[in-house]
């Protein structure tokens, strides 16, 4: 990997001169997965939540289509497992899937009773959609298409009104906070002021969602950086299938404009993908047409786009009465709208963007990192749960059933163990030079590389080609900054970095992974997580066996 010695801190420091504060659990991030993690630990314990923005601008604020669960009459566990570990494409580890489905349904039923969300509901029970992927309807949603946004407001009032959280906003964390133990807390900078402080804690929870800007074309938010995955890697935690970044078939293409999300849930309710001859280019590709993995989907796309010279494809809704299509999709509808499109006549020109991150912090099924008192959960987070490729609207329930699983672990962790950090001795100085760089102007020139040369369709030349440019971007990791922004582009050219890396490494493809020069699923050589950790300022790569991804982390003899 031709990327420069990455530092353990991001900033030059001396523990006993920062003000401090004291915690027993710090969570870190405010989507579905942080704000569950906070209310289940802040049973037990004192707990600080914090974001770097505020509540309310994270990727699951602008989720969709719903959460995926076992509600059906006609639908089993045993489904939804297939359909999970069928979407991951043979990298799915089994546990965590089997976990994530049969605890599936009592997470959401706690979402609504104890939380007091708001869901769709038809004759009494829950109203249940499909998409791509689901052989069963299981896909329960709130407001029609606002289920994420109704999902992050109930958890945020639970919040507010709990007494043992202390919300802690703009609160930009540069680093994990180690010694020679594990996790000791964090080295955190008011976004506002930008001073940096430290605050301690027994256990620390990384719920930092995902990483969809370092791709210029994204549906997530400014704030998904990956600042997680790459504070994890520098603290000693292990980051694993990051080749997989989802794309999905469906935001809205107009020029010069960010993309929208157009849920997935149009299709589960008849919506159809058509090209530029009026085809509907999905059928006989494969048995669920339109309702295929999202993988599938994009690759036809490509393809397609690329057959008609075309930047963008049509969704057409107008199969849709329009009585339901305004009833179930308010909020695309409105969108749309104010585009100039009216989804009920109009078709709604798409095309795929960067959407969400399957690999991440390697975790083991209780959320456990290989740094002891550090854990992950969410998007951050790499269970196996997502294999290759995540199966639709299975994300925030991944988010509900882990922070439950981490607290139950926390409880059996601190067991016996002594709170409180005694000693303040850290002392971190290497030399680095000012940033000369603009951060923002880095970040845009990362965010195009990735989209052009890891992006739909990946080549070993065009990754060497990336591996080169990626190098010599990561020379900011020798440079001081003092901003988030700073930071955020150091944690971006590490992750560009990996995600290069692994790409380039995997002959192969499968998933959300494409090699045209490696068009084959290769399991005999490929049927492995591709494993990066740190050392001595170096990432090393390794590869290792699925279910065998968490198998080794040992710090804690008793398994949840
Ligand atoms: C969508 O509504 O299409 C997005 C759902 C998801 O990414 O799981």
């Amino acid at each position: 990997m031709k990327l420069t010695r990455v530092p353990r801190y991001l900033i030059n420091f001396s523990e006993e001169e920062l003000p401090h504060e004291t915690y027993e659990v710090i969570v870190v991030g405010s989507g579905v997965a942080g704000l569950s993690a906070a209310l289940e630990a802040s049973k037990s314990y004192r707990v600080a939540l914090i974001t770097k923005t505020e509540v309310g601008r994270t990727a699951t604020s602008r989720a969709q289509g719903g959460i995926a669960s076992v509600q059906g009459d006609d639908d089993r566990f045993e489904l939804h497992v297939q359909d999970t570990l069928a979407a991951g494409k043979g990298l799915c580890e089994e546990p965590a899937v089997k976990a994530l489905v049969q605890e599936g349904p009592e997470r959401v039923r706690e979402l609504l009773t104890d939380i007091g969300a708001h869901f769709d509901m038809e004759n009494g029970r829950l109203h249940l959609t499909t998409e791509g992927g689901h052989s069963r309807r299981r896909v329960a949603h709130a407001g029609g298409d606002a289920t994420g946004s109704e999902v992050e407001l109930s958890l945020v009032e639970a919040i507010r009104r709990n007494g043992n959280i202390d919300l802690m906003e703009h609160t930009f964390v540069v680093d994990i906070l180690t010694d020679g133990e594990g996790c000791k807390g964090l080295l955190v900078m008011d976004a506002v002021i930008w001073e940096v402080r430290v605050l301690y804690a027994r256990a620390v929870v990384l719920a930092t969602g995902g990483m969809g800007q370092l791709f210029s074309v994204t549906t997530n938010p400014e704030l998904c950086t990956g600042d997680g995955v790459s504070m994890a890697l520098r603290a000693g935690a292990e980051v694993a299938d990051v080749e997989f970044l989802q794309f999905h078939p469906t935001s809205l293409h107009i020029a010069e404009t960010p993309r929208w999300l157009i849920s997935e849930a149009l299709r589960g309710e008849g919506a159809r993908l058509v090209d530029h001859e009026g085809r509907h280019f999905m059928e006989g590709v494969h048995p669920l047409a339109d309702l295929a993995p999202r993988d599938t989907v994009v690759n036809e796309m490509v393809r397609v786009m690329k057959e008609q010279e075309a930047d963008h494809l049509f969704l057409d809704a107008t199969v849709i009465p329009e009585e339901r299509l305004k009833a179930r999709f308010p909020s695309i509808c409105r969108h749309c709208l104010d585009a100039g499109l009216d989804i009920a006549r109009d078709y709604i020109p798409v095309s795929p963007a960067a959407h969400y991150m399957s690999g991440g912090v390697v975790t083991d099924l209780s959320g456990r990192t290989c740094v002891k008192g550090l854990y992950a959960c969410g998007e951050v987070a790499c269970t196996g749960v997502h294999g290759a490729n995540r199966l639709a609207s299975n994300s925030l329930l991944e988010g509900l059933v882990f922070a439950k699983r981490i607290n139950r672990a926390l409880e059996k962790d601190f067991e016996g163990e002594v709170s409180g950090t005694e000693e303040r001795n850290i002392v971190f100085q290497v030399k680095r030079k000012r940033a000369g760089v603009k951060a923002w102007t880095v970040r845009g020139f990362i965010q195009q590389i990735m989209m052009d040369f890891i992006g739909f369709r990946r080549t070993g030349a065009k990754l060497t080609e990336a591996e080169g440019v990626i190098g010599r971007i990561g020379e900011v990791l020798d440079a001081e900054f003092y901003s988030p922004a700073g930071y955020e582009l150091q944690n971006m050219s590490i992750l560009a970095a990996m995600m290069v890396e692994a790409a380039r490494q995997r002959e192969e493809s499968r998933g959300c992974h494409f090699r045209v020069d490696f068009p084959e699923t290769d399991d005999w050589h490929w049927r492995k997580h591709i494993v990066f950790r740190m050392e001595d300022g170096k990432i090393l790569s390794t590869a290792r066996p699925v279910n065998a991804l968490a198998a080794s982390y040992g710090w804690k003899e008793d398994r949840t």
